[in-house]
């Protein structure tokens, strides 16, 4: 178990069988809950049920029974859960603080929204007897419910996506929610249908300041292709969302084909805006060579923004807990040039690793690293001329389970490129650039087992401060 070829050793993963969203992400009682849409039987897409796990720390996880399973309104799709300290919905009963699951009921073209609770920590859980809590209005697409409590408003947010748009619920008790607000048509990108909404207060960098987010995953109509996240920055008052920015500025969270539903965990002991992807596109889910398991989390990242000329930049960086994993097995050089004759080797490096490149100076054209050098190698480059890096997978290895899969997945960079950070597990590869300006995450299925990075520099030579490369132990080894 957890030897299986492609299985991710540091990434969450079911057991066996499909997972796709993270779902119900909160923090309570020393535990950071996971729950996840699921389909304990089989390794595709079938009728949902929220599978569950809980951490510590974020990187171990302990895998729970199943939380959530179909009733007679429907199967269980993606939603949150929230802890209700103030008893406002009443379903407290004994002395633990009551969990509340806020989740999508789908019965084909009857979506509905509805609500179980627990007083176990999320151990058992209760449908309430009045589902659903929103009645279908009419829509084909509504759901994914993220509910929060705002403080100033006095009342529970509800964000549900609602095909082109998101609309904003109030609800002072969980059980009865009143429509406020909606937005979105016209905004932002529209190639696909708008899904797993998030609406979270960020910390801009190096100031006091916070702006609102608004994060919409949409499929299809990602840049690269397929699934995709887009957001918005601006300010919510209690009732609507206010974009800072002109109605055709689209931003995107991560420019790589495999970070999806990412939502964030409510309640976090640090206050940090904290969120988890699901590392895969609906283009190819269901055919990744996986098994008996199919899908992975990506690494849990700590959410940001970065004022820039043109507004605001969402920044994303690992959580540090990961840092744990780190051995003492290193192999680390100072001062290194690389050109086009002289490319920089480092071998004997293992298969799990998280690579750090600091840059000193940057001559060349085009420069970059190839993962897993050799057979079955991923290339990250930079090209500095034209303000792209980009992650070419076409000769990764197995790629040809999907004719969507092969791919090289660009994206647009600020001003240089300075840091380069990046995590490679047995299935994919997370790049962080310049301290998580931008980020690609990408799967992968390498045919070799040995590992060796080579960096590389076309027309002209790159100077690197610090290059690094630090072998990781997995989290199920105990
Ligand atoms: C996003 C999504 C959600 C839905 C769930 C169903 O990946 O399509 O909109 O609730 O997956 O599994």
């Amino acid at each position: 178990m957890y030897n299986e070829r492609y299985r991710p050793q540091f990434h969450f993963s079911p057991k066996e069988n499909w997972m796709n969203d993270p779902n119900g992400l909160v923090y309570f009682k020393g535990e950071y809950h996971l729950f996840y849409q699921y389909h304990p039987d089989g390794t595709k897409w079938g009728p949902m049920h929220w599978g569950h796990a809980v951490s510590k720390d974020l990187i171990h996880w302990d895998h729970l029974p199943i939380a959530l399973f179909p009733d007679e309104l429907g199967t269980i799709f993606s939603g949150c859960a929230v802890v209700d300290y103030g008893n406002t919905s009443g379903l407290k009963d004994g002395d633990e603080d009551v969990m509340v699951a806020i989740f999508t009921q789908h019965e084909e073209g009857n979506q509905k929204q509805s609500i179980a609770y627990s007083h176990d920590r999320g151990r058992t859980w209760t449908k309430y007897h009045n589902n659903p809590v929103i009645a279908n209005p009419g829509l084909k697409d509504i759901r994914d419910p993220k509910v929060f409590w705002h403080e100033d408003a006095n009342k529970w947010i509800m964000s549900l996506a609602c095909g082109n748009h998101i609309r904003f619920y109030g609800s002072s008790n969980l059980l009865e929610w009143e429509h406020m607000s909606s937005f979105g048509e016209g905004y932002g990108a529209h190639g696909g249908v708008w899904e797993c909404p998030d609406l979270i207060e960020v910390p801009v960098k190096g100031s006091e300041e916070k702006k609102w987010v608004l994060i919409v995953s949409i499929n299809p109509g990602a840049p690269n292709g397929g699934s995709g996240m887009q957001y918005f920055v601006g300010e919510f008052n209690g009732k609507s969302f206010l974009p800072d920015e002109s109605p055709e500025t689209t931003h995107w969270a991560d420019y790589g084909r495999d970070f999806y539903a990412a939502v964030s965990w409510l309640d976090t002991p640090t206050q940090e805006q904290i969120w988890i992807g699901w590392m895969s596109n609906w283009q190819y889910a269901n055919e990744v060579p996986t098994h008996p398991w199919r899908s992975a989390m990506s690494i849990p990242r700590v959410v940001t923004l970065m004022k820039t000329e043109n507004g605001y930049n969402l920044v994303q960086t690992p959580v540090k807990e990961i840092e744990q994993l780190r051995t003492r097995k290193t192999i680390e050089e100072h001062d290194v040039i690389t050109h086009k004759e002289k490319p920089l080797k480092l071998s004997g490096v293992g298969p799990l690793l998280e690579m750090d490149i600091e840059v000193k100076e940057a001559q060349a054209d085009t420069w970059g690293i190839h993962v897993r050098h050799g057979e079955s190698q991923t290339t990250i480059a930079f090209h500095l001329k034209k303000g792209q890096w980009s992650i070419d997978r076409t000769q990764s290895g197995e790629v040809d389970f999907s004719t969507e899969f092969p791919s090289k997945d660009i994206a647009p960079f600020e001003k240089e490129v300075n840091k380069v950070q990046f995590y490679l597990d047995t299935s994919s590869l997370e790049v962080f650039l310049n301290d998580g300006e931008s980020v690609i995450t990408e799967l992968i299925f390498p045919s070799q087992e040995d590992v060796e990075m080579e960096l590389f520099a076309r027309n002209g030579e790159v100077a690197f401060d610090r290059v690094k490369v630090t072998n990781l132990k997995g989290i199920w080894e105990k």
